[in-house]
């Protein structure tokens, strides 16, 4: 790093002039990871508040998700869905187990998982009601995926804009607006869709009770409930789905991130007449299932339960979370609000100076992530300790009182 321009020029950065330009990213190559912690190409170690976006969620490079992966990929690595392959049943049993649910359809990313859930809807729809029955409802700050029909569902227009035109069959509603959620449910409706706590637009909240009236509203209708736990799901908010905790089943749940432990793997969770919807010739992957990702899979679930993740991530949490609260009691004029459950957690900041502050943490060796101008989101590893909770607040406890000393 650079200290005398203040600039991270590490030493290493790839070219990436051959690498389509479709993200952007932080002047650091991380090349190694272990646990709560990264290191750059410089060897600067990083605690990791933002775990690849939710993957690691039990930790970079678990040894017990090594061994697992290591021995299958010496075993057998992969095998097409045109034969039977073990663990793929035996994963399924272990997931629905921990969700109520009763199939499961294997995919590879989160997007896939919510393409199986859009296409289980449709097809649902149009055997129970007839081909009108199509219409899939959303929210408004959702984030469901890139692909074209995740995307339509993504009820925002910057992700959607250049990609026109959109597949039909969604509309949006507002988290909260009872009366729009009521009118846009109708005979031509086939499932509602949402996370229930909506990731990507700063980790908001949904209302256990909103989440309980939809599961009324989409029953009184006989419509499908899609509850997207792919950010929020595999233990992250102290219990297996954040669904859970209001007590609100899904007909269909859908899962990625952290369920390989960064293996990709999207699964699409479902049950009653949802379950039993598609057919061979239906959908497919090739990569969907396959024994690595499986094998990661079921040593994630190994160490989430043998190491206790969900009560460690609801007691750690919980820690953070009234740290980042301290911080907006102590400094109002700059926060304006801390916010989360579990380890899924935001500090919303009154001016635009979410990216400057990432970018000064990352500098003292913490990543986190700017969601926007005035959001910082907070994912890290479920195995990470309250103290290192406490010594993110600290980090940004110093940084905001920098700020305000300069606003005085
Ligand atoms: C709630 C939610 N759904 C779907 C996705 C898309 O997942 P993927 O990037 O694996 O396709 C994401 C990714 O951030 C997400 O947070």
């Amino acid at each position: 790093m650079d200290t005398a321009s203040g600039a991270m020029t590490q030493t290493q950065l790839p070219d990436m002039s051959s690498v389509m330009g479709t993200y952007g990213r932080l002047p650091v190559s991380l090349v190694r990871g272990s646990g709560t912690r990264v290191w750059d190409g410089d060897g600067r170690e990083y605690l990791d508040f933002l775990a690849g976006i939710a993957v690691c969620g039990v930790g970079h490079c678990h040894p017990h998700v090594v061994d697992a992966i290591s021995r299958q990929a010496a075993t057998l690595m992969h095998v097409s869905n045109l034969f039977h392959n073990p663990l793929q049943p035996e994963l399924a049993k272990r997931l629905c187990g921990w969700t109520d649910m009763e199939r499961a359809f294997f995919a590879n990313s989160g997007a896939e998982a919510n393409e199986c859930a859009i296409k289980i809807a449709r097809k649902w729809g149009k055997a129970r009601r007839g081909p009108e029955c199509h219409q899939i409802v959303s929210f408004t700050g959702s984030f469901h995926g890139r692909t074209l029909a995740t995307v339509t569902a993504t009820a925002q227009p910057r992700y959607q804009a250049p990609f026109t035109p959109l597949p039909g069959g969604f509309v949006y509603v507002d988290v909260g607006d009872v009366e729009a959620l009521d009118e846009a449910i109708g005979e031509e409706t086939c499932a509602v869709i949402l996370e229930p706590i909506q990731g990507e637009s700063g980790v908001h909240v949904v209302p256990p009770e909103f989440l309980r009236l939809i599961r009324a509203l989409c029953d009184e209708a006989e419509v499908l409930l899609i509850f997207d736990e792919v950010q929020s799901g595999m233990g992250r908010t102290g219990s297996f789905l954040a669904s859970q905790r209001a007590g609100v089943q899904g007909d269909i749940v859908t899962l990625a991130k952290s369920v390989a432990s960064g293996m990709p793997m999207g699964v699409c969770l479902s049950r009653g007449d949802a379950a039993e919807t598609l057919v061979p010739g239906d959908h497919g992957s090739t990569f969907g299932g396959q024994p690595l990702a499986c094998a990661a899979a079921l040593a994630t679930l190994d160490v989430i339960e043998t190491e206790s993740l969900m009560e460690r991530a609801q007691a750690a949490g919980g820690a953070f979370i009234a740290g980042l609260e301290g911080l907006r009691a102590t400094y109002p004029e700059i926060v304006a609000e801390a916010r989360g459950v579990g380890l899924m957690a935001a500090l919303e900041f009154a001016a635009p100076c979410a990216r400057q502050v990432q970018l000064d943490l990352l500098r003292g060796g913490i990543i986190v992530n700017a969601v926007g101008d005035s959001i910082l989101r907070f994912l890290p590893p479920l195995t990470v300790t309250e103290e290192e909770c406490l010594q993110v607040v600290g980090a940004i406890s110093d940084r905001l009182e920098e700020m305000a000393a300069a606003n005085r």
